[in-house]
């Protein structure tokens, strides 16, 4: 079982860490959803809104014939995209997403809301999602595709992982397809960190769900007072870092893995880590990827971006 092999491997490595994957259980969805509401929590916002003013300009761009969206969750801000697409004419939407209980729902939502569109939905990680969209090569042969990256999910894998991914993401395209990657920007410590701490503390919430989850499915027995949220901007390496400290000497036993795990006071279980851009930054991801980036979008506050990536010839 995935779950308890990687949070054996995180917690008994130094310094200790959980994947942030597994956040999303469907509390820490819920939670999720709920920061993206939150006053500090500017990206939803601002992705949003460069998406209502700026997409019927990509769609002009890239004149898509099909969308295929990584990570789709409930698609919401990509209705911006497919109401452009369909105005232009057929579109396809394909969905990739590791919940099959979201892609489900989303696959439902929009096939009543857009009669017109064709949605198709292909339940796994990005690689299983792109092995299986690669898989239906002939359906995708007439048309440019345009894939999205949204909600600066990129932001959560480290360099060579996102490096990995846009290669991936590049040997599923060809000429004249382009990728759209929304990026957050780096800025004010202060602006990124209040939006990792905000003050109501849902996102304090949402990093301790995951020592909740282990004491759900794994028979944990975390204290999960006895661990507080942290969020700090690491400027050099360009990320903000989210860890749970453990605020005591504690040992805490997890039944289903027969493991007994100490803990230092002050010591920390790094939970994630969520990269910030520069253009530069977002230029060596498109170059090294072997694609191009064609243009870049931001909100009028300069926090967040959408860039355009080409398939380079
Ligand atoms: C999903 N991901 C892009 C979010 C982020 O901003 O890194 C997850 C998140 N973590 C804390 N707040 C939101």
């Amino acid at each position: 079982m995935p779950f308890a092999d990687d949070v054996r491997a995180g917690l008994t490595a130094r310094p200790k860490t959980l994947p942030p994957k597994y956040f999303y259980d469907e509390l820490g969805s819920a939670l999720f959803e709920a920061i993206c509401l939150l006053p500090e929590y500017y990206l939803t916002r601002a992705e949003a809104e460069i998406l209502t003013a700026r997409a019927a300009e990509i769609v002009a761009l890239v004149e898509p014939a099909r969308l295929v969206e990584l990570g789709s969750g409930t698609a919401l801000k990509t209705r911006f995209l497919i109401e452009a697409g369909l105005t232009r004419g057929a579109l396809s939407y394909s969905a990739i997403d590791i919940s099959e209980t979201v892609l489900l729902a989303t696959a439902k939502a929009l096939a009543s809301q857009y009669p017109a569109l064709a949605v198709r939905s292909y339940q796994g990680d990005y690689y299983d999602g792109l092995r299986q969209l690669s898989a239906d090569q002939p359906s995708q042969s007439n048309g440019r595709t345009l894939a999205l990256f949204l909600g600066s999910n990129i932001g959560n894998f480290d360099p060579p992982q996102a490096l990995r991914l846009v290669r991936a993401v590049r040997a599923a395209s060809r000429s004249g397809d382009a990728l759209l990657l929304g990026t957050d920007l780096k800025k004010d410590p202060a602006v990124l960190e209040a939006a990792y701490d905000d003050a109501i503390g849902l996102t304090a919430a949402f990093n301790r769900n995951i020592l909740g989850r282990i004491n759900r499915e794994l028979g944990g027995h975390f204290d999960i007072g006895r661990f507080a949220h942290r969020a700090r901007y690491d400027a050099e390496a360009g990320r903000i870092e989210m860890h749970l400290e453990s605020q005591t000497d504690q040992t805490v036993a997890i039944d289903e893995l027969d493991l007994s795990v100490r803990f230092g006071r002050s010591e920390t279980i790094h939970t994630e880590s969520s990269y910030k851009f520069s253009r530069d930054d977002v230029e060596r991801l498109a170059r090294e990827s072997g694609f191009a980036l064609e243009q870049t979008w931001t909100d009028d506050a300069g926090r967040f971006a959408c860039n355009l990536l080409r398939c380079a010839p």
